[in-house]
């Protein structure tokens, strides 16, 4: 899938781009149910919440067959080759749980200070682009993004170790409140199925929840060839060391999985 000349305006302006429906209900059905096959496991690569709920299960296009085939998409694969002008490695894969009434909270960070300070990734030549699993409604704990802040480059950032289960580089409130009265904030709210991508630099971060929605969203991190990190110091898991560029399968790969996993279930 390849993205419009004015997408790709609006991205380098805003920093952001929201597609609505860009995956089927049947593809939505059978993604939301791995996820919950994912997270009912217990295995180092899911991460918890201090409250003891599922946070984020990383690395789950290695061990689960329908992620792998969204790991190979062409609609998140083919727009960051776009972007970027070259082939992609997966940096990371993640799926984020924000579990109904207690998940937890994503401070105000930019991606590219941790893969860089953390993985030793060269440049922002990376970028997040996700997939909603559940509907993300103003009051499930949506990504909150602030427009433009992607234009301020890199920012210093401090390391949070202990907000959240989850170690990450973030920004300090009054910096914050700066790019805020500059771009303000938006929250891209929509039904399961939406693809939703931002730039490295893009300052964001997300509230709890406690509503009793859940709001999974799976995030695929494609780098740039070129770009390959220098000095990891987490976990396989969570910063591939596999360079291999990312290959797409047929377009209706994912959908014909769905068919077949229905089609057993029904046997
Ligand atoms: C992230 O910033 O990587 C994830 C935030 C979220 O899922 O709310
Ligand atoms: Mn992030």
């Amino acid at each position: 899938m390849k993205l419009t000349p004015e997408q790709l305006e609006v991205f380098d302006r805003e920093g952001w781009i929201f597609i609505p429906d860009a995956f089927s209900p049947e593809e939505v059905e059978l993604m939301r149910e791995s996820a919950n096959e994912v997270f009912r496991t217990q295995r180092p690569e899911i991460w918890m919440e201090k409250s003891g709920v599922p946070r984020t299960a990383f690395a789950c296009h290695t061990y689960n067959e329908c992620f792998r085939i969204l790991a190979n998409d062409h609609r998140l694969v083919e727009p960051l080759e776009q972007i970027f002008g070259e082939k992609c490695y997966m940096h990371q894969f993640k799926i984020n749980a924000k579990s109904s009434f207690s998940g937890d909270v994503w401070q105000w960070h930019q991606d590219f200070p941790t893969w860089h300070k953390d993985d030793g990734m060269p440049e922002p030549r990376a970028m997040n682009i996700s997939v909603f699993l559940d509907d993300v409604m103003p009051i499930n704990g949506p990504l909150m993004l602030v427009p433009r802040s992607h234009k301020s480059g890199t920012i210093d950032t401090e390391h949070d170790t202990s907000t959240t289960a989850y170690p990450l580089w973030t920004l300090d409130n009054a910096k914050v409140a700066e790019l805020v009265e500059q771009g303000g904030i938006v929250a891209p709210t929509g039904k399961a199925g939406g693809l939703l991508m931002f730039h490295a630099n893009l300052v964001h971060g997300s509230a709890g929840n406690i509503t009793p929605f859940p709001r999974k969203i799976v995030y695929l991190t494609l780098s740039a060839l070129s770009n390959k990190i220098q000095k990891p110091t987490r976990p396989e898991f969570i910063a591939h060391t596999d360079f291999t560029p990312v290959s797409t399968l047929p377009e209706d790969t994912l959908a014909n999985h769905a068919r077949a996993r229905k089609a057993e279930a029904a046997a």
